[in-house]
């Protein structure tokens, strides 16, 4: 039996209820439409540079161990060892040889073959027991993009570019900005009682939030109130989406690091021309669970059943980057998107106090207001490809997350999924965007 959360989702007329948020059901049917299906970001090549590096993750509730191959590629495999479901690894992190499960000693290469079995002759009939049949599920498609690695366990799921679509114009505006990438360079994790789509819609709509939530954090940081002026929001065809002030969204300040980035000015003009070299980062969801902040904060959200997620949060640097100035970033992060973070604390006390409340019968069934900015998208406006809005005060991302949201509970397959998009006049494909084009 599934829900029809169409029910409690009406797009068009911008009203959830707050069920989606609360019900086990719903949670049970997401594990399976949204995340046995969907790309999920597993790692950044930064994470795993050398041979035998890995490091474990999760696609919503499954672990799974991710995997630099002796070819220089990536793999990736559910973390369950096939004799009676244990995890194979145990470590959150480090280089392996291979893996072996610590209850019977199953032994698995770094592809996640199964090679050792022990007293394999005298207890398993080698007529009928081959161990290449035993190896972990495989992450069905394995992609990357900048150096970030998505996985999918759906076979039948549109390429990563194709899901990406508009979004990775936007993504560039934040991480295609040197020749020589990014890094990761730590990475904190925790939990949050609260519901994971509370949080993904945040980065991907809700610029609204910031003067009254964060109230005391910009007092203390010396930030003003947000003068009203130009900024957008982007909403994509996958439920990613994007919003940010323009020139000058972040309060300039004398960091070490302004003679590099000074220097390197013209090498990221170049890259992603000069409307997003300075504008255009803000904050980001690409759907369901990877986020990313003008200030070098990526993380992803593993749900937890309905009302709990963690957090894993990691802090990018440019790589060339003189160490100082890396340093000076991870303690930026720290004070602001970490745990003790200021800013973060005031997001999660909004999201746990509205999982909450969400308990109440009436309180879920009540229809809250998602109309800011309603009919007001439109698509490659501004010189900025995709469906936009004229401010980052909308809800134009939150409207097509949930948008497709349903499109993923409703479908059978991946299939379907395009075919809803494809009737409502919906771009499924990655469009070319170059300098010379939309993106100037
Ligand atoms: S559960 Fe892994 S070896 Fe038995
Ligand atoms: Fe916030």
């Amino acid at each position: 039996m599934t829900t029809d959360v169409s029910q409690f989702i009406d797009v068009d007329r911008g009203e959830i209820q707050g069920e989606i948020f609360h019900s086990a059901a719903i949670y049970e049917q997401e594990l399976e439409r949204i995340w046995a299906r969907s790309w999920v970001f597993l790692a950044h090549d930064s994470m795993i540079p050398k041979k035998g590096d890995f490091l474990q993750t999760y696609i919503g509730e499954d672990p799974v161990v991710v995997v630099r191959q002796k070819d220089g590629g990536v793999r990736a495999f559910l973390n369950q060892c096939r004799h009676r479901g244990m995890r194979i690894c145990r470590a959150d992190r480090g280089n392996a040889k291979a893996f072996m499960c610590s209850f019977h000693g199953w032994v698995y290469d770094t592809a996640g073959n199964l090679i050792d079995v022990p007293h394999e002759e005298t207890a398993y009939n080698p007529e009928t027991f081959d161990k290449s049949d035993w190896g972990p599920r495989q992450v069905a498609r394995l992609e990357e993009y900048r150096g970030f690695w998505f996985g999918t366990w759906d076979a039948e799921a549109p390429s990563l570019l194709d899901y990406l679509g508009d979004m990775a114009w936007y993504f560039d505006a934040h991480f295609d900005r040197y020749a020589n990438g990014y890094e990761a360079i730590a990475v904190h994790k925790w939990v949050i009682e609260a519901n994971w789509k509370l949080n993904a819609e945040q980065p991907a709509s809700d610029m609204y939030h910031g003067d009254v939530s964060h109230a005391s954090a910009k007092q203390v940081m010396g930030i003003g109130p947000t003068k009203e002026r130009e900024g957008h929001q982007f909403s994509g065809t996958f439920g990613h989406g994007t919003g940010w002030w323009d020139l000058g969204g972040n309060t300039k300040r004398e960091s070490v690091g302004d003679d590099w980035v000074a220097q390197n000015h013209d090498q990221v003009v170049e890259r992603v021309g000069e409307r997003r070299a300075d504008g255009i980062r803000g904050h980001a969801n690409i759907f369901p669970n990877f986020m990313f902040l003008h200030n070098g904060t990526i993380r992803v959200t593993h749900p937890r059943g309905p009302g709990e997620f963690e957090v894993w949060a990691w802090t990018m640097v440019p790589s060339d980057a003189p160490a100082e100035f890396k340093e000076e970033i991870r303690k930026k992060v720290l004070r602001t998107f970490s745990p003790g973070g200021i800013f973060e604390q005031d997001d999660a006390e909004n999201w746990v106090e509205e999982q909450r409340i969400m308990r109440g019968f009436m309180a879920r069934r009540s229809p809250l207001v998602y109309t800011m900015r309603m009919g007001d998208a439109k698509r490659d406006q501004n010189n900025l490809p995709g469906l936009t809005v004229d401010h980052p005060y909308a809800d134009e991302g939150s409207r097509g997350m949930y948008r497709h949201y349903v499109d993923m509970m409703s479908a059978e397959s991946w299939a379907q999924v395009i075919e809803a998009k494809v009737s409502r006049g919906e771009p499924v494909t990655y469009r070319e965007i170059g300098l010379e084009g939309i993106a100037r």
